[in-house]
């Protein structure tokens, strides 16, 4: 983990908006915030145990946070989040779209309802919450958007059709808000996370999470820290110049 400074706190003073953060990457990116003064918001399926751990040590850092239980692919409920999300925090700077599934197979096999889940969760929870954000972004003339990519996003997997086409869309999809409302003050972005150890990896049999290191130059898995960091800069006014970019967090995987 990196150095955490106790006098600059980089995102003081900041909301933001998480989506799946209950554990895994999502959590991580949460905690990272909030040590840097951020409050976070943030939702998953349920308030689980484990959701409410989360929310606990947010807390504990000392900034406001709370869990939202919502399905983020549905798009009323991310209208209705966002608008509770408004109310109890004032407004919300930063988006991170970190909500997804992998519902795994091979195209022959593949049947609709995997495609379907993996496309809903994963790309269209996207549109869903960035556009119910961007009014209050617009309205401020600033805001972060940040989503979850995949380096699977950028080169395609045998396996993974279904979340590679999700991941690239998301990809496109940043990119495409960035030019869009990049006059109104804000910026979008995505991350290409490799192979990260969390439980949607370690769920993997030892044998393909082997062959997975092996493909990879610095010869392990990142870490949820190591892509929390990445998404912490662009959040940040440290990219405030920064756009319409997708930035791999892979160990020169790609
Ligand atoms: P995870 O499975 O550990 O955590 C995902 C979280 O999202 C869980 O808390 C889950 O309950 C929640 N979630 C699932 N469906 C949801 C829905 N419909 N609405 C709201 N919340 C929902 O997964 P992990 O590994 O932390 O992944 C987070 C993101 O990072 C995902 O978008 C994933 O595709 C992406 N990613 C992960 C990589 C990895 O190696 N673990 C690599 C590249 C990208």
């Amino acid at each position: 983990m990196y150095a955490h400074s106790n006098t600059i706190m980089i995102l003081q003073g900041k909301t933001a908006l998480i989506t799946g953060a209950g554990r895994g990457i999502g959590r991580a990116i949460a905690l990272c915030f909030a040590r840097e003064g951020c409050n976070v918001a943030f939702t998953d399926l349920e308030l689980s145990d484990q959701v409410r751990a989360t929310e606990s040590e947010l807390l504990a850092l000392g900034i406001q946070a709370k869990a939202y239980a919502a399905d983020a692919a549905h798009f009323n409920a991310a209208q209705t989040i966002v608008e509770q999300v408004q109310a109890d925090f004032g407004t919300i700077d930063i988006l991170v779209n970190n909500a997804g599934i992998t519902r795994d197979g091979l195209l022959l096999r593949m049947n609709e309802q995997q495609w379907d889940d993996v496309i809903s969760v994963n790309l269209k929870s996207a549109f869903n919450y960035t556009h119910a954000v961007i009014p209050i972004m617009m309205r401020a003339r600033r805001g972060s958007i940040i989503s979850i990519a995949s380096v699977v996003g950028l080169a395609g997997n045998p396996g993974q059709a279904n979340y590679a086409a999700s991941k690239a869309g998301i990809i496109a999809l940043m990119k495409s808000i960035a030019k869009e409302l990049g006059p109104r003050g804000l910026r979008a972005n995505a991350v290409a996370p490799g192979y990260i150890d969390t439980d949607m990896t370690q769920a993997l049999p030892q044998q393909v999470r082997d062959s997975f290191i092996e493909r990879i130059p610095m010869h392990r898995a990142g870490t949820t820290d190591e892509v929390a960091q990445a998404v912490l800069f662009l959040a940040s006014d440290m990219s405030s110049y920064i756009s319409g970019q997708v930035l791999a967090i892979d160990g020169a995987m790609n």
